[in-house]
């Protein structure tokens, strides 16, 4: 039986048209924290291969209530679906938070451009991540770990502010029992049973080795948390072109038509949302556009 959420989902969608959503089936619904959860979305008609690169997004459409930009968080290597997860703060996302599985979603995208994983072959990898932020970075710790011989070192500092608010906590622990990888974790504010590094993720940098001036940084988190950590980074030596920042910032179209993101000559959309730090430096100290 059709859900009240499928009311309204167009029967036919012209195929490639980049501002009609294309509806999606729910596969998988999975609680991640409290206020986060991961979709597995396929297409209804199973026709998209749902190629993309890791750092892009989609538009993903409630039907009904509205649509927001939401990053994938998937393997960059499994097509037929695309995976997302998304911290349940308003509107769209809290009405998203209570579909289930078979429901219907409407899925524009993959939109954006992404983290420079090629750039970074032969290079050490540093992958700073706040929060949520460590969901558009798990594609390329997926896609780093497919390739792992192309890389030098390759270091993931990830922060949250509480114990309890580490994402992904099963891959991370697989993560750091390999030898090839060297994860990082600390919190905010430590509850008594942690035993792990206490403090904000950029008092991590001056621990850790690697080479600043040959090393690429991939970092994605709260503004000042992108901020600061680029500042760090600067400070250990890395050129401000070979760090990378993910810019969130309110959208409509996702195309680069409707200006709703344009800062200077840059669509938010288009251009980004993953920029070298030295061009986004200064949108990083605004809030809202
Ligand atoms: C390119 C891009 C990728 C994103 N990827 C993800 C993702 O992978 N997972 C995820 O959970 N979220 C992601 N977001 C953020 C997500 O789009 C917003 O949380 C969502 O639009 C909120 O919509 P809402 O209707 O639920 O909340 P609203 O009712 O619109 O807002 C609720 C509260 O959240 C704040 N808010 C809204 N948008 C943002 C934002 N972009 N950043 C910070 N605070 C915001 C509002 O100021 C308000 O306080 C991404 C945003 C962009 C631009
Ligand atoms: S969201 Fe419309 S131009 Fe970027």
């Amino acid at each position: 039986m059709a859900s009240m959420i499928e009311a309204g989902v167009p029967s036919e969608v012209a195929p490639g048209d980049p501002m009609l959503p294309r509806p999606y089936r729910i596969r998988r619904a999975s609680r991640e924290l409290e206020d986060t959860f991961t979709l597995e979305l396929a297409p209804q008609d199973g026709g998209d291969a749902c190629r993309f690169a890791p750092g892009q997004f989609n538009m993903l459409y409630v039907y009904g209530v509205g649509e927001v930009p939401i990053s994938i968080s998937g393997d960059p290597r499994k097509e037929g679906g695309f995976v997302h997860t998304i911290r349940a703060v308003g509107s769209v996302t809290r009405a998203m938070q209570t579909l289930k599985r078979d429901a219907l979603l409407g899925v524009r995208g993959p939109f954006g451009s992404s983290w420079p994983v090629e750039a970074a072959e032969g290079r050490d990898l540093v992958i700073v991540a706040g929060g949520i932020g460590l969901a558009p970075l798990r594609p390329v710790m997926l896609h780093v770990l497919a390739h792992r011989n192309r890389y030098d070192k390759v270091l993931l500092l990830y922060g949250t502010r509480r114990p309890e608010d580490l994402l992904f906590r099963r891959e991370l622990e697989r993560w750091r029992a390999r030898l090839d990888l060297e994860i990082f974790v600390t919190v905010d504010r430590a509850t008594e049973a942690w035993r792990g590094n206490v403090g904000v993720v950029t008092t991590l940098i001056s621990k850790i080795s690697f080479d600043p001036a040959r090393a690429l940084a991939m970092v994605c988190g709260p503004e000042v948390m992108m901020r600061f950590t680029a500042l760090e980074l600067a400070n250990r030596g890395v050129p401000p072109e070979q760090i990378h920042v993910s810019v969130e910032r309110n959208m409509k179209c996702a195309i680069g038509l409707c200006g709703h993101c344009q800062w200077g000559s840059n669509f938010i959309c288009k251009d980004g949302p993953v920029f070298p730090y030295g061009r986004v430096r200064e949108l990083l100290s605004v809030w809202e556009l």
